[in-house]
């Protein structure tokens, strides 16, 4: 009696002790119920490459309040390469303390007292790709590190990766934040190689399609064993890939040049649009410190953001294209529409478009514009009516720019 009355003992504080200490299973699936629709916030990377410090992020947070951005939906201030310091005796990666005296927990509070968010940086690999400490073999050291921190969103980058494969380094990371326990954005920076859309959706938030946007609307730039691409490059790439993403995975046409200096204002409008267009993450990357008018309009239009944050969360497609003259439809909530005229060409392009016998259908998520429907028409950019789809429309777009309409029954 007492030896069975033993081995039961025995047996439940076994299974009790196993039950409790069965923390080695992983959780390999991103946070459910983040980035519902597109993100949306700024990064350091386009405009300042490895020149980052408190001070920067500081002021960019507080431009990010007085500029408007905030107010028009912008949250995230991410902080992309070349923060780190180095690893200490026992592993754990701290800030460059020249660039980041008072630390990360302290700039996060200081985003959050905001209402902004803190976002970082890191890599699969053994190093980022400006050389900093990457995260491989510390997944789940660094996670608990970011959440102690009380960071909101990690850009986790695929340089220095030699014998790794994607879908799996990234289902690390996932289970390491999953197991730090705070709530994080992955955003996926594999480039587009191995078909992240594919695994993605499950593992993170956004996923790169491809290589890094170069600050051109129409060109390739070559750096011997790799290659950049212009606003027009990176468009192009999104072709077959629009039925991937919905609300919390979306494809990522990478970060906004707007407002960076080499863009027209025709161009600047005609990047926004687009992006809009492809429910892509809305990450600025210009100087939030010293923004003109002209970018300041661009980043903050309501109508050009509704677009993109559209419940539905439907990336748009392209529905014709002729001698650089493009016409990309995306189906919104309620019915709604948005359609835009890209005019890639130098020269000036007139429209004659007949809304009653084109023949617009999303056959992927079963949309269809009816020529039945009387819409009314209203020009996204200046927020004015444009009459209705009973007439066709009869306008012109400049050379490297936009016209971008919302329909509404
Ligand atoms: C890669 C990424 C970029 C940027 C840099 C930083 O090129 O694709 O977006 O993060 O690394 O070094």
């Amino acid at each position: 009696m007492k030896l069975i009355f033993l081995l039961m003992i025995t047996f439940f504080t076994g299974s009790v002790g196993f039950g409790q200490g069965n923390n080695y299973v992983q959780n390999y699936k991103k946070f459910d119920g983040l980035a519902l629709t597109p993100p949306m916030g700024w990064n350091s990377w386009n405009r300042f490459a490895c020149n980052v410090d408190e001070k920067l992020i500081k002021e960019t947070a507080d431009a990010m309040l007085s500029s408007g951005m905030k107010q028009a939906g912008y949250t995230y201030i991410n902080i992309d390469d070349c923060w780190h310091g180095e690893r200490d005796s026992l592993g754990f990666i701290h800030p460059d303390l020249k660039r980041f005296p008072s630390g990360m927990k302290a700039l996060a509070d200081y985003l959050h007292g905001k209402g902004l968010k803190l976002g970082l940086y890191s890599d699969a690999g053994s190093q980022t790709c400006g050389g900093r400490p990457g995260s491989r073999g510390y997944e789940f050291q660094d996670a608990l590190t970011y959440a102690s921190w009380g960071v909101d969103y990690l850009k986790y980058d695929w340089c220095n990766t030699e014998g790794l494969k994607a879908e799996g380094a990234y289902k690390t990371i996932t289970a390491a934040l999953r197991k730090a326990g705070r709530p994080m954005i992955l955003s996926i920076c594999e480039w587009g190689t191995d078909k992240p859309w594919v695994w993605g959706p499950a593992v993170g938030h956004l996923w790169r399609t491809s290589g890094d946007i170069f600050n051109c609307f129409d060109c390739v730039e070559d750096h011997g064993s790799w290659k950049s691409w212009g606003v027009m490059q990176i468009l192009d790439k999104q072709d077959g890939l629009r039925k991937y993403a919905g609300p919390g995975h979306w494809n990522d046409p990478d970060m906004l040049e707007i407002g960076n200096g080499k863009l027209t204002a025709g161009e600047d409008r005609a990047h926004f649009a687009m992006w809009a267009m492809l429910a892509a993450p809305l990450i600025a990357g210009n100087d939030l410190r010293n923004m003109n008018q002209e970018t300041r309009e661009i980043l903050t239009n309501k109508q050009i953001i509704s677009i993109n944050q559209d419940s539905l969360g439907i990336q748009g497609f392209r529905y014709s294209k002729l001698d650089g003259f493009e016409i990309w439809f995306k189906p919104l909530n309620k019915g709604k529409w948005a359609v835009s005229f890209l005019n890639r060409s130098a020269r000036v392009k007139k429209i004659d478009f007949n809304w009653r016998s084109e023949d617009v259908k999303d056959e992927i998520f079963q949309k269809e514009l009816s020529a039945s429907i009387l819409y009314k028409i209203k020009n996204a950019w200046t927020d004015k009516s444009m009459g209705t789809t009973k007439n066709s429309l009869k306008t012109e777009v400049p050379p490297h720019d936009v016209l971008t309409l919302i329909l509404e029954e």
